[in-house]
């Protein structure tokens, strides 16, 4: 008798304790952590993007930037755009490791996402300039073409003259109003509405549990943040990278020691769209990222990115779901311009 009667209460009090045992299992895993009760969130909130006073914005140079992106005409061969590389149906990059286009332009570095750029404080990979403008000057001399020859060109289009006086007045087509105004358009490609937005602004059901636990994770235990700061998931600033690559990065630039084969911190608003990652596309998925972060520093020694960090599977898992919630619709959707011709 006694021994049965032992049965029902010790089964009774093992599922007592499994169901405490859940209770403190959800709690934890729901809740936020104390380093996240400690941060304040709106510091993840972005403003609007703001545009500098020696390139205000307008309408006019939006629209123009815009056709000028998705002109082919602007290159030599006469088929390649900004579009070719930075292309909006795959989040303003390419898809590639690096792009050969037709063999005809291989480029040492992976094409980042133009996502967001209003608000980047350098230009490339190694921060070479600090001007967005500069940047664009750079890219249509180095991989477009003569800028006589295609101020020219872009001169002789009837439908461009009207559009370049309705944006810059009396002053002539040129490499300057050129860049002016695809820059003015670049800065109005913004993503600050993704599920983590939402979540940040009060919106409990905008992330997943699991995202939560990783947003924990990514602020906590992973130390991603110490980099990947708010509110652009980029500190703007070069750490060196343990890909064993030989690009000299940001030391090309500095020629500090500390700055070799250091690249700048990539922001991560639409991360899960722009596939493959890092400064040559050297890591397919966001899982290799985690995975390789994980494994802590395998190359050279560097204060931050060592030990390995020692996080098992699930928090893995939590933290690639939180790198997806990072990703939201783009509205308005792109649409394609139609671009000026000589008769119109
Ligand atoms: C052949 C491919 C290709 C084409 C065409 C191209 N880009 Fe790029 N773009 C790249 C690559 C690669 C980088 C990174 C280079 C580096 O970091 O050294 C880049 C970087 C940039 C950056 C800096 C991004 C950042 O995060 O710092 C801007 C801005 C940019 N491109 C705008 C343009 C514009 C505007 C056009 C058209 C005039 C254009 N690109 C055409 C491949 C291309
Ligand atoms: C010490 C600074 C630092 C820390 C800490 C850090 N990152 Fe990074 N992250 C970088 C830099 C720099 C790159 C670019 C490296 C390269 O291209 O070689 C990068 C690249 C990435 C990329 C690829 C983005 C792209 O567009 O190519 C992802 C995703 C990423 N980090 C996520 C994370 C996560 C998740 C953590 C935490 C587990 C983390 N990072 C911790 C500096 C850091």
């Amino acid at each position: 008798m006694l021994r049965a009667a032992r049965r029902p209460i010790c089964f009774s009090l093992c599922i007592l304790a499994y169901l405490l045992q859940l209770s403190v299992a959800e709690a934890s895993d729901a809740g936020p952590s104390d380093s996240t009760k400690q941060q304040n969130l709106s510091a993840w909130l972005l403003p609007k993007p703001s545009f500098p006073s020696h390139n205000p914005y307008s309408k006019s140079k939006v629209e123009l930037g815009k056709i000028l992106f998705f002109d082919p005409r602007l290159s030599h061969s006469k088929y390649i755009s900004c579009v070719s590389c930075h292309n909006p149906a795959l989040a303003w990059a390419d898809g590639a490791e690096r792009s050969e286009l037709a063999g005809l332009y291989a480029m040492p570095r992976h094409t980042p996402s133009l996502i967001n750029i209003a608000y980047r404080k350098n230009f490339f990979w190694d921060g070479r300039t600090a001007s967005l403008e500069h940047a664009i000057d750079e890219h249509l001399q180095a991989i477009y073409r003569d800028s006589h020859e295609l101020i020219e060109e872009i001169a002789e289009i009837p439908g461009y003259r009207a559009r370049f006086s309705d944006a810059f007045g009396s002053k002539p087509v040129s490499l300057r109003t050129i860049s002016a105004s695809l820059a003015t358009y670049l800065r109005t490609i913004v993503q600050r509405n993704t599920p983590f937005d939402r979540w940040i602004q009060g919106d409990a059901a905008a992330m997943s549990k699991q995202a939560q636990r990783g947003f924990n994770l990514f602020t906590g235990k992973a130390r991603c943040i110490t980099c990947h700061a708010p509110p652009t998931f980029s500190d703007n600033k070069f750490h060196q990278s343990h890909l064993n690559s030989i690009d000299p990065g940001r030391y090309e630039i500095s020629h500090h020691k500390a700055d070799r084969n250091a690249f700048r911190t990539p922001p991560l608003r639409q991360v899960s769209m722009t596939a493959p990652y890092m400064h040559a596309g050297q890591k397919p998925t966001l899982r290799s990222v985690i995975r390789y972060y994980n494994a802590g520093d395998i190359h050279q020694s560097s204060a931050q990115m060592k030990p390995a960090l020692g996080l098992n599977k699930q928090e893995l898992r939590d933290i690639e779901a939180f790198l997806n919630a990072l990703t939201g619709d783009m509205q308005p959707p792109t649409t394609i311009p139609i671009l000026p011709t000589r008769s119109r």
